[in-house]
């Protein structure tokens, strides 16, 4: 019952439109004003035992505070979330992560700083990426602890038990407070792989890190850009890094999202760097596109395979976000595409090939990620026009040929992760019903989606719409 009274006092801030008129899934961008206590859930099935364990999830969760109120997705400041799958039943828990922001602002009782889409009258200037920093992208393990990760600054480390925040990630001092995105990736093994872009210099920055499993540097690299293209994600393989530059590129505005163009002119630049020493061994034109993630990357022939969710121009960061995050009906965006890139380091050339499935949230079996293997996502972004997912999909990236499992409307499939076990394995995602104002999780068999979910587990408890997470079993 916390959470019915946690979303009764939300709504008496401000919002641009009256409930009426608001579309029924803006439920999932209404947001949270205090952490969440464990809560039991009603669950429905068995959860298969290799699902015992934790899914971990982070978004944006803060959208309001002293009167005022966030415009874009990027901005809330970050929850972290636990579903505690056990044989006894499952457990939620939210816990805000405490960033310097968020504690100064809880402090002052009101925003201090505008977000990346979002200006306040009065905000304070920005002195350094800290200060902005709302962690509400991602949350991955790392030795033993979770960090939670923005993408303009440093990850926050929390105690996976009680979602404590721990304080940040520190490797390096003269690396203290520059981006580190939220989409690090591991080889086989375990050390982590990230990277980062420095926008607002004169000088473009890329910034490739290596860590150790224990979270130590192994090296690192700054490179200066031809452009300042807006990147989220990356590709590595086992012998490369592969970034995608996009020709949504930074240029003036009154804020982190008002200052990105799209540029249908510019081609994107596809950036090929040796895993060994972090050296450029490519830099391919292709098509002016905008790519918030990629599935995993595998070498094959001597070229160099990958998927992307593709859009094909930056709607959604500067429509479609603003107006879900302020309640407001469509249009938003057009869907993503799933596409194939191959890359050819003799030709210095890329093919890209349409797969014909508008997919997001790309996942795959972390224990195999140089491997060419089905790739799981979120799709059916076209439900009520709602562009929020309504599917869990799962697709052959070499052929394209996929199976789905569509809710329907009225739900919302948040990233499905692969979870190892027999046969096929499963995935496990949360969901948002906005038709009965729960949230939860569902359990899939991944080699028959078309079946539906074998368990599944809500609460009166109605959760933000958030972005990315982990699984880590019992
Ligand atoms: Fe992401």
């Amino acid at each position: 019952m916390q959470g019915l009274a946690t979303l009764v006092a939300v709504q008496a801030l401000p919002h641009t439109l009256r409930a009426a008129e608001r579309p029924p899934w803006a439920l999932g961008f209404e947001g949270v004003s205090e952490d969440l206590s464990p809560l039991a859930m009603k669950v429905a099935g068995d959860f298969p035992a290799p699902c015992r364990g934790a899914l971990y999830r982070n978004g944006p969760a803060l959208y309001a505070r002293g009167g005022q109120r966030y415009q874009h997705w990027f901005d809330p400041d970050g929850m972290v979330q636990a579903f505690r799958i056990g044989e006894k039943g499952v457990e939620h828990q939210g816990r805000f992560v405490r960033t310097l922001r968020f504690e100064q602002e809880q402090r002052a009782g009101r925003f201090l700083h505008g977000g990346a889409g979002t200006n306040f009258e009065n905000a304070l200037p920005v002195r350094n990426n800290e200060s902005t920093n709302v962690a509400n992208i991602n949350v991955q393990p790392l030795n033993g602890e979770l960090l939670a990760m923005w993408e303009a600054g440093a990850a926050y480390r929390l105690n996976p038990d009680s979602l404590e925040t721990l304080g940040t990630l520190e490797f390096d001092e003269d690396l203290k407070g520059v981006p580190f995105s939220a989409h690090p990736h591991f080889d086989e093994q375990g050390d982590l792989w990230n990277i980062g872009s420095v926008l607002f210099t004169r000088r473009p920055m890329l910034v490739l890190y290596h860590l150790g499993s224990n979270g130590r540097l192994k090296k690192s690299s700054a490179i200066p850009m031809d452009f300042p293209g807006y990147i989220h994600d990356f590709v590595l393989t086992p012998r490369y890094l592969v970034v995608l530059n996009s020709s949504s590129v930074m240029g003036e505005g009154r804020n982190f999202v008002d200052r990105l163009q799209w540029e249908p002119d510019r081609p994107s630049q596809l950036l090929v760097f040796d895993r060994a020493d972090f050296s450029l061994r490519a830099k391919i034109e292709v098509p002016a596109t905008f790519v918030f993630h990629f599935g995993n990357g595998w070498e094959e022939g001597g070229n160099i395979h990958f998927t992307a969710c593709a859009y094909r121009n930056m709607d959604i960061v500067s429509v479609g976000m603003h107006r879900l995050a302020r309640q407001e009906p469509g249009p938003y965006h057009d869907a993503s595409e799933l596409v194939r890139y191959s890359v050819s380091l003799a030709r210095d050339a890329a093919d890209v090939t349409p797969l014909g499935l508008d997919m997001e949230f790309p996942g795959y079996d972390t224990r195999r990620p140089f491997e060419a293997q089905m790739l799981s996502g979120a799709a059916g972004q076209g439900t009520a026009n709602s562009r929020l997912a309504s599917a869990v999909v799962r697709v052959d990236p070499r052929s394209g040929n996929s199976e789905r499992y569509d809710y329907g409307e009225g739900m919302v499939v948040e990233e499905p992760l692969f979870v190892p076990g027999p046969d096929e394995g499963y995935l496990l995602h949360s969901f948002l019903d906005y038709r009965q104002s729960r949230s939860g999780i569902a359990v899939l068999k991944a080699g028959s989606l078309a079946d539906g979910p074998v368990a599944t587990a809500d609460m009166d408890r109605v959760l933000p719409l958030g972005f990315h997470g982990c699984f880590l079993p019992a």
